[in-house]
C-alpha cells in the first residue's frame, strides 16, 4: 500500500512537506498557520509566509472532525479535476480559488487564498436575508457552470462514484431509518415524534428511492454537487464558490433543488426562493417539477438525517416544511 503523509498543523513538518512539493521556496519560512473557516470533512489550513498565503487542503480516509467515520480518501483529487475542468472558463474560474498545485500521492490541494471571507451559513440565523443581487450572482454562476461544462462541450467525465455513494446514503437512506444513530430529540425536542410518520411512509420512501437511483445515474451536466450556503464565500472580492468535492455529471435539477431547499430552510421569503429559480431559468433550462422533488428530498434529509444544519426554525416550521416536502413527493 502506498504511504500517505498525514499533514498536521506543526510548522516545521509542514514546511518540510511544502518544500518537498516545491510549494515553498527553500529560504521561505511559515510565519503563521490558521484555520481558514469551519469545515468538517477535510484538513484545511491557511499557510502564511512573509510574502504570501495559500490554502492547503488534504482529504484523508476519514472525516476530519469525526475520525471514526470513513470517507473516500481521494476526494481532494476529484475536487482538483473540477478545478481543472473550469480552469479555461473565465466566467467560472474568476469566481473560484485558483488551483495552484495538486499532490496526487497524498491527496492534497494547494489553493489560492481568497482572504478572510465568511460563508453564507449565517443565512440560517433568524432574520438574515440574502441580498437579491448576491442571490443573482450565486444562481448565475451555477447556470454558467451547467451551460459551459456538459457532455456536449467536453469528453471528460467525472463520475466521483465513491463520494456519490456516500452522499446517496446520507440523502436517500439514513434519514428514513428508524434508528440511524441520531436521536432527533437531541437536535430539537419533539423532532423525533415529528419525523416518525415520514420514516414510516412507504410511498414516500419508494419515491425517494427512485430519485436516489436518478442521483446515482450519470447525467449530462457537470454539477458542483454541494451547492448550499456553506459553499458560497463572501469575500472582499465578491462572492466566491468553493468546495466542489461532491462534483459529478448529473441532472441540474438535483443541484438547483438542493439550493432551493436551503433557501427555504434558511427561512428566506418565498419571493426570494422564486427569484432564485427565475434567475436560473432565465439562463438555463430546467424541469421545474423534478427540481422541486429533489428540493423536497433535501428538506427531508436535512431535517431528519445525520448532516444537520444550524437551523433556527422551530418545531412547527420544521413540521410545515416536512409536510410540504411530502406533498411534493406524493401529491394527493
Ligand atoms: N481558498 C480559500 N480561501 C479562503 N478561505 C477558504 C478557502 N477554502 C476554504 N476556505 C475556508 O475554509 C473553510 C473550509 O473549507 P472547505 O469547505 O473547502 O473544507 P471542507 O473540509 O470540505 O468543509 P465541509 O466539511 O464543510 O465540506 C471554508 O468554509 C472557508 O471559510
Ligand atoms: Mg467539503
Amino acid at each position: 500500500m502506498k504511504h500517505v503523509e498525514e499533514l498536521t498543523a506543526d510548522k516545521a513538518s509542514l514546511e518540510s512537506y511544502l518544500k518537498g512539493q516545491g510549494w515553498l521556496q527553500l529560504n521561505e519560512k511559515i510565519t503563521a498557520l490558521e484555520i481558514p473557516g469551519a469545515g468538517n470533512m477535510n484538513f484545511t489550513i491557511r499557510v502564511k509566509t512573509g510574502e504570501r498565503s495559500f490554502i492547503v487542503k488534504q482529504s484523508r480516509e476519514y472525516v476530519e472532525k469525526f475520525p471514526q467515520v470513513p470517507a473516500p480518501s481521494e476526494r481532494a483529487l476529484r475536487e482538483a479535476e473540477f478545478y481543472q475542468l473550469v480552469s479555461n472558463k473565465s466566467l467560472l474560474n474568476e469566481k473560484m480559488p485558483k488551483l495552484i498545485g495538486v499532490d496526487k500521492k497524498n491527496h492534497v490541494l494547494n489553493l489560492e487564498d481568497l482572504g478572510h471571507g465568511v460563508d453564507y451559513t449565517f443565512l440560517y440565523q433568524k432574520g438574515e436575508h440574502i441580498d437579491e443581487a448576491e442571490l443573482k450572482q450565486i444562481m448565475t454562476f451555477i447556470a454558467n457552470l451547467h451551460k459551459a461544462i456538459n457532455t456536449k462541450t467536453t469528453d471528460t467525465r467525472l463520475p466521483n462514484r465513491k463520494m456519490r455513494k456516500l452522499n446517496h446514503e446520507h440523502i436517500f437512506i439514513y434519514p428514513y431509518l428508524e434508528d440511524n444513530g441520531l436521536n432527533l430529540d437531541d437536535v430539537l425536542p419533539g423532532l423525533r415524534a415529528a419525523g416518525k410518520p415520514f420514516k414510516q411512509d412507504e410511498a414516500l420512501k419508494k419515491k425517494v428511492g427512485k430519485l436516489g437511483d436518478r442521483y446515482l445515474q450519470d447525467g449530462n451536466t457537470l454539477l458542483h454537487g454541494d451547492y448550499f450556503p456553506g459553499s458560497w464565500l463572501k469575500t472582499n472580492d465578491g462572492i466566491k464558490i468553493i468546495d466542489p468535492e461532491f462534483c459529478f455529471f448529473g441532472e441540474v435539477e438535483f443541484e438547483i433543488g438542493v439550493t432551493l431547499a436551503h433557501l427555504k430552510m434558511a427561512d428566506q421569503p418565498d419571493k426570494l426562493v422564486e427569484k432564485a429559480l427565475r434567475f436560473y431559468k432565465d439562463r438555463s433550462a430546467l424541469n421545474e417539477s423534478l427540481c422541486k422533488q429533489f428540493m423536497a428530498v433535501e428538506i427531508l434529509r436535512r431535517i431528519l438525517g445525520l448532516a444537520q444544519l444550524p437551523l433556527s426554525l422551530d418545531l412547527e416550521k420544521r413540521k410545515e416544511l416536512l409536510n410540504e416536502a411530502q406533498s411534493i413527493l406524493i401529491p394527493e
